[in-house]
């Protein structure tokens, strides 16, 4: 088959030219206007070799080559183009040009196939913007109710359905993604970890996705005079903070079995070096494959959070945000990507992955399966972000027989 690198070279160029950090890696926030602009290009892309585009519930794009049977389920694939704040290039981007550019070959070849083909670009997929992950597939998907939305804001209080507004996104497929309509969804990733590399490997065949839980933790002292009020009739809240931060990561540690664990962000109010702090606000994100195991971390972090606020009097708030199960992908999908892979002489590893993806999401509504390929030293979510073109290219490949099997 006819994957053409050059090609997929010149649309991560391009789309990674939208960028609202041009010195510290790539901004790319949902509905920002750089994410419009390379949502735009993608469009204009998958316009020109004649897919029907149409602009769907929860701000989701869905490209598709009609098959000879319209009744038929589609064969989706695809990614996301939003970044987290100073990510790299690769992150999502490469699931949505390696579909662009399965999508073109299979139009330039005239490859038959009887099931619709969807390339399909998910919308705020790291919740970077609305502190909510799989923001978009969610909806899609029916897994976040459509009501929910008006609560769910960025940081300068804009709502998810006015950016969308705002960005001219106009919906109009409101229908929902129905396991009847759907025979499968396929995404190329990087790995985001080192396992590939480490083992030679130049392809990974995911079988499972590890089960994510997002917090926010409030944590409500009395902000006073840092220099008149005694150590001894303090209610500080980042000093309790600082304590249940520590325990974070020594709970992960303790209860291992691939657990993580992470404040990733922390505010302090009023934040003057001379007032105790009244309140505290972090993030918490924890995740594994195996859902008992994910709760229990959950439950003994937040008894900590408990006894840690209740010790010093202080208020606390934990508030659940959004969350994904486990999953397993497809044993058909990941038996099917391995012969291929073997039919290319490309050498592949199954492989579980810790990071999230839209995928998960779809794991029940239809067959599912996901392609890694190698990220250098196993680096993500930062400018030093890496992956080999070549390694994308044959990422490509795979992605391009096993939809083609799929839709035949
Ligand atoms: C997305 O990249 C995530 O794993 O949070
Ligand atoms: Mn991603
Ligand atoms: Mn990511």
């Amino acid at each position: 088959m006819a994957v053409q690198i050059e090609r997929i070279r010149k649309d991560i160029d391009f789309i990674n030219k939208f960028n609202a950090s041009p010195e510290r890696g790539i901004t790319r926030q949902t509905f920002s206007k750089e994410y419009q602009a390379a949502v735009d290009y993608v469009v204009k892309e998958l316009k020109y070799i004649g897919t029907e585009i149409s602009y769907c519930r929860g701000g989701n794009i869905k490209a598709r080559l009609p098959g000879t049977d319209g009744n038929a389920p589609a064969v989706m694939m695809g990614s996301h183009l939003d970044t987290v704040v100073h990510g790299g290039r690769f992150d999502g981007v490469v699931g949505v040009v390696t579909a662009l550019e399965a999508a073109r070959v299979i139009t330039e070849q005239k490859i038959a196939h009887r099931l619709p083909i969807d390339v399909v670009v998910f919308a705020e997929e790291e919740g970077s913007r609305f502190n909510w992950g799989l923001l978009g597939s969610s909806i899609w998907t029916g897994q976040l109710d459509h009501s929910r939305l008006e609560n769910i804001k960025d940081s300068g209080g804009v709502t998810y359905p006015e950016a969308t507004a705002r960005a001219g996104f106009e919906v109009s497929d409101e229908s929902m993604l129905e396991p009847e309509k759907l025979r499968a969804m396929l995404e190329v990733h990087i790995e985001q970890g080192a396992v590939l590399e480490k083992k030679g490997c130049r392809i990974g065949l995911v079988e499972a996705i590890a089960g994510i839980k997002h917090f926010d933790i409030t944590i409500t002292g009395r902000a006073d005079h840092a220099g008149t009020t005694p150590m001894d009739a303090r209610a500080d809240a980042l000093q309790a903070a600082a304590r249940i931060i520590a325990s974070v990561e020594d709970i992960a540690q303790e209860i291992g079995a691939h657990t993580v664990a992470t404040v990733g962000r922390i505010a302090c109010e009023p934040g003057q070096s001379n007032v105790i702090p009244g309140i505290v606000r972090f993030s918490l994100d924890v995740r594994n494959p195996d859902e008992t195991v994910l709760n229990s971390a959950i439950t003994t972090i937040n008894q900590t959070v408990k006894d840690i606020c209740d010790n010093r009097h202080l208020g606390f708030e934990i508030t659940p945000l959004g969350s994904v199960q486990p999953v397993s992908l497809s044993g058909e999908i990941v038996d099917l990507m391995e012969e291929k892979a073997r039919e290319k002489n490309i050498r592949s590893l199954r492989i579980v992955s810790g990071a999230g993806h839209d995928t998960a999401l779809f794991a029940e509504l239809a067959a599912a399966g996901m392609i890694f390929v190698p990220s250098a030293n196993g680096r993500s979510h930062c400018p030093e972000e890496f992956t080999r073109l070549e390694d994308i290219g044959l990422g490509c490949e795979v992605l391009l027989s096993t939809v083609t099997a799929l839709a035949a």
